[in-house]
């Protein structure tokens, strides 16, 4: 088969080692990759991965080192033109003109969104990988990018907390998720931050006041909150003035960590997924399967169909919002 693969969307760490993942398994079983540069975008512009030979089939060189960098290799985007039903039909007429099979999209629920709308035009398979900081896929335990994300995050509000300690203030640290706190509340619990907001959970300004003034009675020195980018009561500056409005105990500052969250190394866990599901994206598409995201649950490989992965919202365990509160005593 020949099978195109690409990343879409936000980027994450990890993507590049799932690319090389879908190349040397699908070469291995026998199958062509071409890989399509620039996400969905891309597709429409037919731009193609091209090998130093001039070929668009990507060999098992293509591919060497590619597991230890961030970003993606073969770019991404958030294509406007992609979201029309032109676009889409359009996108499906080269597929069928490149004599492409099957596709493997890395990236999100805007992603896999597209790969709903595209499969009314187009008959070939479509197999997706979790690609996204985020970890808000219903069907896979982790994303790829959630482990390096929020391992940079962690970093940060580590070194953060020496300068707070230092001079005994509060910090305000936005970290992303425009609709899920999972990237927020594992870096509150990795980071021991005292408080987080995220948009699943009603933000009470005045109980979390009350709280702080708790904490200073307890001889606290220091304090890290933890705000989601998308917490229904605004981003951290937001939250910053309305905590002192109420009359918050300590100095505060505000750090944005924004990007820097979506770059760098890829953790050795983001590797390990990325490269399991690269190779079980492969063989799915070999079982004959398609509209369906790969993902792995427990120590299991599985599939979920597209419109699942993003029908609900995925709830945060209430038990890892219980842990920030008991630890921060
Ligand atoms: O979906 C990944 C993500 O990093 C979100 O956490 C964030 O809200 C968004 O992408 C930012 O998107 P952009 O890079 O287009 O500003």
């Amino acid at each position: 088969m020949r099978i195109g693969v690409f990343c879409s969307g936000g980027d994450a760490p990890g993507m590049n080692a799932c690319v090389r993942a879908t190349v040397r398994a699908g070469i291995a079983d026998g199958h062509q990759i071409v890989g399509i540069r620039r996400g969905y975008q891309g597709l429409l512009e037919e731009d193609f991965f091209v090998t130093r030979d001039g070929n668009t089939e990507m060999t098992l060189r293509s591919v060497s080192d590619w597991a230890r960098h961030g970003g993606t290799f073969l770019r991404s985007s958030r294509s406007e033109r992609f979201r029309t039903s032109a676009g889409q039909e359009q996108a499906a007429a080269i597929l069928t003109r490149h004599n492409i099979d099957a596709l493997i999209p890395i990236g999100g629920d805007g992603t896999f969104h597209g790969a709903v709308a595209l499969a009314q035009y187009w008959d070939g398979q479509i197999v997706g990988c979790p690609g996204t900081i985020d970890n808000d896929l219903q069907g896979t335990d982790f994303t790829i990018g959630f482990s390096t994300a929020v391992s940079t995050a962690v970093a940060a509000v580590d070194k953060i907390r020496d300068t707070a300690e230092s001079h005994e203030r509060m910090f305000l640290v936005e970290v992303m998720g425009r609709h899920s706190g999972y990237i927020a509340v594992h870096t509150a619990i990795g980071a021991g931050a005292e408080t987080v907001c995220i948009p699943e959970t009603e933000t009470d300004i005045e109980g979390i006041v009350d709280n702080l003034q708790a904490l200073r009675k307890r001889g606290k020195s220091s304090v890290m909150m933890v705000v989601a980018e998308g917490d229904e009561g605004g981003g951290a500056a937001a939250m910053e003035a309305r905590l002192r409005a109420a009359g918050c105990p300590f100095p505060t500052r505000v750090v944005i960590l924004g990007h820097l969250q979506r770059g760098g190394t890829p953790t050795p866990e983001d590797r390990l997924l990325a490269s399991q599901l690269g190779h079980w994206a492969i063989r799915v598409i070999g079982s004959g399967s398609t509209g369906v995201m790969v993902g792995r649950v427990g120590a299991d490989l599985c599939e979920q169909p597209f419109p699942e992965t993003f029908a609900s919202h995925r709830p945060i365990p209430g038990d890892l919002l219980e842990l920030v509160a008991t630890l921060s005593h």
